[in-house]
């Protein structure tokens, strides 16, 4: 069918939005009306060269829309049914039948192969030249796309799909550490270095947890902000010494930071904010084959330093539980969101790049 998809058409280049073809669903696949999709970061760093998808392409992976129509052999929707696309995961090799469908052992090829496990890609150009697609299983810049059923999260009709995209990145990944790896127990401190979407909503789901002193570090006044009315107890200003403003606030390190960022000098900076048996997790995305160095005798007294995909856990009870909180008033990820149609679509990264919107989300209609 023919649809309207914004395509990178090469590395660096602007998105150029343009009709496409895109194919019926395969087995195991459905087809969805994107109603909206959230702008990650991670989007942007792809464009660049730093994840191995492959231009001529479409990217985009926090979509939103309704089943229009499911492959072979799919029972968990149906058409008609509203849904969030969550993380791809193969489902059958060791991590995801453990239930840690994040660190699928196929994630690589499934969120940035550039098309089906089998070699096919779902979009071309009308001129029959293909396009990459199927990133992180979705290719969600467009107003449609094939994915992989298994990553659906079906929700209510009634709730604003423009807005629930962003739960299946940015804003999921935020919250998941919080809620599904660093959990932090009463009375601890939390350091979320970088109040962008993925750190505030750290700093939101920190907020309904037992910590009682919460961090935020940025570069920018307005974020910092924003941050304390979201929860964070202390801001500090990343032009000054952070870790020395950690130690102060907390009388000592702290028992949580979370790199959000994706830059080395920051992972330095959060791994020395934490002390003996305290948890650094390294959430940013930094460029391509980057590396990092750590103080070896403050690491090796029990310190962890952990990566995070996609906040772990299943997008299956990440989504929902997120919706239910926002729902309660406990975790307001709206106040995040801006939304452009898909023409602005360079509009939109350029107003993420330069701090004045935190989540762009594109509206296709
Ligand atoms: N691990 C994952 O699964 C996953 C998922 C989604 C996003 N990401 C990554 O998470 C990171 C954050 O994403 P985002 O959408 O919130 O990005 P963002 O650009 O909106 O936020 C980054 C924030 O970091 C701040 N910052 C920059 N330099 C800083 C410094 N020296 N000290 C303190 N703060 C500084 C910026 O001002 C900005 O507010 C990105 O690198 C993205 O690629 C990772
Ligand atoms: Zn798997
Ligand atoms: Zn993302």
């Amino acid at each position: 069918m023919r649809i309207t998809a914004a395509v990178v058409p090469e590395l660096h280049a602007d998105f150029r939005v343009e009709e496409v073809e895109l194919d019926d669903p395969h087995p195991g696949e459905a087809l969805i009306r994107i109603v909206a999709c959230g702008v990650c970061h991670t989007d942007d760093i792809t464009r660049h060269g730093d994840l191995p998808f492959p231009p001529p392409g479409v990217l985009g992976h926090e979509g939103a829309g309704v089943v229009e129509a499911v492959g072979d052999g799919v029972t968990n929707v149906t058409p008609g049914d509203h849904v969030v696309i969550g993380w791809p995961f193969c489902g059958e090799c060791r991590n995801c039948l453990d239930g840690q469908p994040r660190y699928c052992f196929q994630i690589g090829p499934l969120v940035a192969g550039g098309g089906r496990p089998d070699g096919s890609t779902a979009l071309a150009r009308p001129d029959g030249s293909p396009l990459h697609s199927h990133f992180f299983g979705q290719s969600a810049f467009g107003t449609h796309a094939i994915v992989g059923a298994n990553a659906l999260v079906p929700v209510a009709q009634s709730l604003p799909l423009d807005l629930l995209g962003p739960l299946a990145c940015g804003v999921g990944t935020g919250a998941g550490a919080i809620f599904n790896v660093l959990r932090p127990e009463l009375g601890s401190s939390v350091v979320v270095y970088g109040a962008g979407s993925v750190g505030l909503a750290a700093v939101m789901a920190a907020r309904c947890s037992g910590a009682t002193t919460i961090i935020a570090v940025d570069l920018q006044p307005g974020r910092l902000k924003l941050a304390s009315e979201l929860g964070a107890t202390h801001t500090v200003d990343a032009r000054e010494d952070p870790v020395a403003a950690v130690k102060e606030i907390c009388g000592g390190l702290a028992d949580f930071s979370l790199e959000c960022t994706g830059s080395i000098e920051v992972l330095r900076q959060a791994a020395d904010s934490v002390g003996m048996r305290g948890t650094c997790a390294l959430i940013g995305g930094a460029p391509a084959k980057a590396e990092f160095t750590l103080d070896h005798v403050s690491t090796l007294w029990g310190k962890r330093i952990v990566g995070i995909l996609g906040g772990e856990g299943r997008s299956v009870q990440l989504i929902p539980g997120l919706i239910e909180l926002w729902q309660q008033g406990r975790f307001p990820f709206d106040r995040l969101i801006s939304t452009f149609p898909l023409e602005q679509i360079n509009d939109a990264f350029a107003a993420a790049h330069e701090g004045g919107v935190l989540k762009p989300v594109l509206k296709m209609d």
